[in-house]
């Protein structure tokens, strides 16, 4: 077992980190129970803690890590780039060579803008579409997460009730309607009524924050259609789909073309960098073309620009990578669904291309409503007994496991065996409860 060494650095560590940091970490999702293991490095499909114990991860960077840690093409370009600097603030070659990229492989990416993180993007899109179409309202869908800023943390799972009556403003909360995923039904029967004030409709077109939720048949059609009928903007937020579903995110995969689009994730291979990328006329509203002011010290900066080309790069010279992780995925989830059925556990798998997701549920999830019925506590147990197996994913049920490139065959084949493991143990001790409920 890669988890034999014990865990004493990581939790001297968690005791340090936990007198400056809130709850010893930077991002809400890294806590678990009883207190995170801190990493040493990572290359490939793996990470390496700081007592030595190794995991296969299924994190990757929630999916910023599409080719894998520390990949050599991008590693060697950005290790150049440093020498000649880092930051600046003027514009460079590279920030036109990427551009170029982008609007070869983007099928809406006339016109784009280089950000630093996802919650930027989706931000400043929903500021263009407002500025674009002078309306107010917004619809997104419940579940759907587009990062942690008030316009869109209206119900997504990182919201809670006390932070939206304590932080949020009214006129924010009141200005984000809700709606299902994937209710072809609602989403007509609101823009009906409504249609005519709302600026855009922001999706993420496969739901992967929710656990995993790929769209129905028609869902993505009918936002496209009911906002050119009505004249609001379809924003599609491809923080997670944008170069992982293909080169040319969602909108390549299921040939839906946005207004807007915002990247981030694996658009660099895990360095920081994302863009709003969307229709000229709509995104010349951004100053110093239009009047809407946005922003950045370091936008643009040479050093993630050059990991982001790298990246790009790599995948428009590989396109047939997208086929063999989607193949080592649905191996995967095919592995599960065996030891699922023998283990006579309740559960479903969604994915799509190299994302999956399992909720122990026997409902169909097809979304967030649906998600929220699986057995979470269940879900803890698998995730704490494949941590011991050295296999590290996402400890919420509500993300999504992600496959990179370094995932190969014989990789895929072994978390499978430590799978089939867990979910026997799982099994036992979920028949030993049964047991034990009987007798009382
Ligand atoms: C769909 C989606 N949009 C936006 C974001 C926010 O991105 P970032 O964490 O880079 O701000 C995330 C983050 O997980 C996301 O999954």
């Amino acid at each position: 077992m890669s988890r034999g060494r014990g865990m004493d650095k990581s939790i001297k560590l968690f005791e340090r980190a936990s007198k400056h940091m809130v709850k010893g970490v930077n991002s809400p999702i890294r806590y678990f129970e009883p207190y995170p293991f801190f990493v040493k490095r990572a290359r490939g499909c793996r990470v390496y803690d700081v007592d030595g114990n190794s995991y296969i991860d299924y994190c990757m960077g929630y999916g910023a890590l599409l080719l894998g840690h520390a990949f050599k093409d991008v590693i060697d370009d950005v290790r150049a780039q440093l020498s000649k600097g880092s930051l600046y603030c003027m514009p460079t070659e590279h920030e036109v060579e990427l551009t170029e990229l982008l609007n070869r492989c983007i099928p809406c990416a006339e016109t784009i803008r280089l950000v630093n993180t996802g919650m930027e993007a989706t931000y400043h899109a929903i500021r263009i579409a407002r500025a674009y179409t002078k309306r107010r309202k917004i619809i997104k869908f419940d579940g759907c997460y587009h990062g942690s800023h008030d316009y869109t943390l209206v119900k997504s799972y990182a919201s809670v009730d006390e932070m939206l009556s304590s932080a949020m403003l009214e006129g924010v909360a009141s200005n984000t309607i809700i709606l299902p995923y994937n209710d072809i039904d609602a989403i007509k029967d609101a823009m009906q009524k409504i249609g005519d004030d709302v600026a855009a409709i922001i999706v993420e077109p496969v739901m992967a924050n929710a656990g995993l939720i790929p769209p129905s048949n028609g869902f993505l059609e009918t936002l496209s259609s009911v906002c050119r009928e009505h004249g609001s903007l379809l924003i599609f937020d491809e923080v997670v789909t944008g170069f992982r579903l293909a080169l040319g995110g969602a909108q390549e995969y299921y040939n839906i073309k946005p207004d807007i689009a915002t990247f981030a994730k694996a658009m660099a291979n895990g360095f920081a960098i994302a863009c709003i990328a969307g229709r000229r006329d709509v995104m010349s509203m951004l100053a110093p073309e239009g009047r809407l002011y946005q922003g950045s010290t370091f936008a643009g900066n040479p050093v993630c620009v050059t990991a982001a080309i790298a990246t790009i790069r790599y995948l428009m010279r590989h396109r047939s990578i997208y086929r063999l992780m989607e193949k080592r995925c649905n191996e995967l989830v095919s592995m599960m669904s065996d030891m699922v059925r023998d283990n006579g556990i309740e559960a479903r798998i969604n994915s799509i291309a190299s994302m999956l997701q399992i909720f122990f549920t026997s409902n169909e999830v097809r979304d967030y409503a649906t998600a929220k019925l699986s057995n979470t506590t269940l879900f803890k147990s698998y995730f704490k007994e494949l941590l011991k197996q050295g296999v590290f994913i996402p400890p919420s049920q509500f993300e999504v496991c992600f496959l990179s490139l370094a995932h190969d065959d014989t990789i895929i084949r072994s978390t499978g065996e430590k799978i089939g493991r867990v979910l026997s143990i799982l099994a036992r001790e979920l028949s030993k409860r049964v047991e034990v409920t009987s007798r009382e």
